[in-house]
């Protein structure tokens, strides 16, 4: 079979790595891919919200089955592009998509249909807006409703700062169209659990739990990034909390969804606050989290291919799927300086290559230069280590960021480290 991959970072890393795993799999193209995907993709320089270029390079190839990752092209309609070539895909229509791509929908949906989500108001109009946060509980969140890669989420302790968020979505466009519209929501407290999950729109099948680490620095402090490391399971996802979670936001999700006449098929990721009511949806996302992926996969037993083509043709139902026992940690090696400014071009040293191959290596932000890997991200590289328990897991991860380094490398110290206190 030849396959097609939307996208260039860690996570599509990691689901080529699995996609491999399939012998009946001769061929990959990776659209755009990066340096490292290179190893195990033939990458083509597509960029993956070039939907056009996309769908006629997938005609052009004739392949036969397209896992589209990020989340612009699945807002933008990728999916839909390619069955109208006849392609199948694994990843949401644009009309589920939506899930993630307007937070406004997605809060509408909750409410509508009963899923334990935070209070929160919809606003398109600023002086409304400006007007409730004047007199909203402290601290109070403010969401701009569109993609805004991962940034536009702004957490506001005074009224000031609520004020300001609202006027830099809504007057300053600081996250473009993304921020026309804004969600103003109640403060949840309480451990976050990534939930990603596979579904054809009927059954829906979680995947084993994850924690992301979305701050830059040590103690969850500095700038929120893309994510800096993960672990796998999370010691919060309780069989209590899944159970719960299965009744009241699993089901409930994929059933609303199906009623609106938006069917969902493909990954549905969850992002979870255990707070002292119960678990609540903080976000939905439509596709594979980066890096819950690197985490997630490497504990799959059943081959993916086999599940992702299960849920294009809308069964499911008839797949078993399977997790290994133990546990996995995904350590993101960074540039310096991200999330704000920082350089690329740096040479990717190994320093000690027994390390370095204990541990799986996705790349994230990497490219070929004359030869050379290179960094050309601001997350670069994530090491991913399984081991039987977790503190084995992230320990391996550290040891094996021994074996690699470039000019400014950064990771955080403490990936793991509350999870393990909690476990
Ligand atoms: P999101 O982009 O929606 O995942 O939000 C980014 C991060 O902001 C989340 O992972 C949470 O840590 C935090 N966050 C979002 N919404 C809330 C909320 N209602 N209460 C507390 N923290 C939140
Ligand atoms: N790691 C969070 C996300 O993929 O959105």
């Amino acid at each position: 079979m030849k396959i097609l991959v939307v996208g260039g970072g860690g996570r599509e890393h990691a689901i080529i790595r699995k996609l491999k795993e399939n012998p009946s799999v001769e061929k990959i193209y990776a659209l755009p891919g990066n340096g490292g995907i290179a190893r195990d993709a033939e990458c083509v320089p597509i960029g993956a919200k070039d939907l056009p270029a996309i769908a006629a390079f997938a005609a052009e190839k004739a392949v036969d089955f397209a896992v589209v990752a990020p989340d612009d092209p699945l807002v933008l309609g990728a999916v839909d592009l390619l069955e109208e070539k006849d392609i199948p895909c694994f990843g949401p229509r644009r009309n589920a998509a939506i899930i993630e791509g307007s937070k406004a929908f997605s809060k509408r949906l909750m409410k509508k249909y009963g899923i334990p989500t935070a209070a929160c108001e919809i606003f398109d109009d600023m002086n409304k807006a400006l007007a409730y946060v004047k007199a909203a509980p402290l601290p109070v969140v403010v969401k701009a409703d569109g993609l805004a890669l991962g940034k536009g989420v702004l957490i506001c302790q005074t009224r000031d700062e609520a004020e300001e968020a609202v006027r830099a979505m809504m007057e300053n466009r600081i996250f473009g169209e993304s921020g026309a519209r804004v969600v103003v929501e109640e403060f949840l407290e309480g451990p976050e659990v990534s939930v990603l999950s596979f579904t054809d729109g009927e059954t829906i099948v979680p995947m084993v739990s994850s924690m992301d680490h979305k701050r830059a620095l040590d103690g969850d402090e500095g700038l929120n990034t893309g994510g800096m490391g993960t672990i796998a399971p999370n010691p919060f996802y309780t069989d209590e909390v899944a159970a719960r979670c299965m009744e009241e936001i699993f089901l409930p999700t994929i059933r609303a969804m199906k009623a609106e006449g938006r069917p969902f098929r493909g990954c549905l990721y969850f992002g979870l606050m255990i707070t002292r009511d119960g678990p609540k949806v903080i976000e939905y996302n439509c596709r594979f989290g980066d890096p819950e992926t690197q985490v997630v996969l490497p504990l799959l037993k059943t081959d993916l291919l086999t599940i992702m083509r299960a849920v294009s043709e809308g069964r499911l139902a008839e797949v078993d799927v399977e997790f290994r026992k133990g546990a996995a940690c995904c350590l993101i090696l960074a540039s310096g300086g991200y999330p704000s400014h920082y350089e690329k071009g740096k040479e990717i040293i190994v320093t000690d290559a027994a390390k370095l191959s204990r541990a799986e290596v996705f790349h994230a932000g990497t490219a070929l230069k004359d030869g050379k890997l290179v960094t050309s991200g601001g997350r670069v590289l994530g090491l991913t280590c399984t081991a039987d328990t977790l503190a084995e897991a992230v320990a391996a991860a550290y040891d094996a960021a021994q074996g690699v380094t470039f000019e400014g490398a950064y990771y955080r110290r403490d990936i793991g480290a509350r999870a393990l206190r909690n476990s």
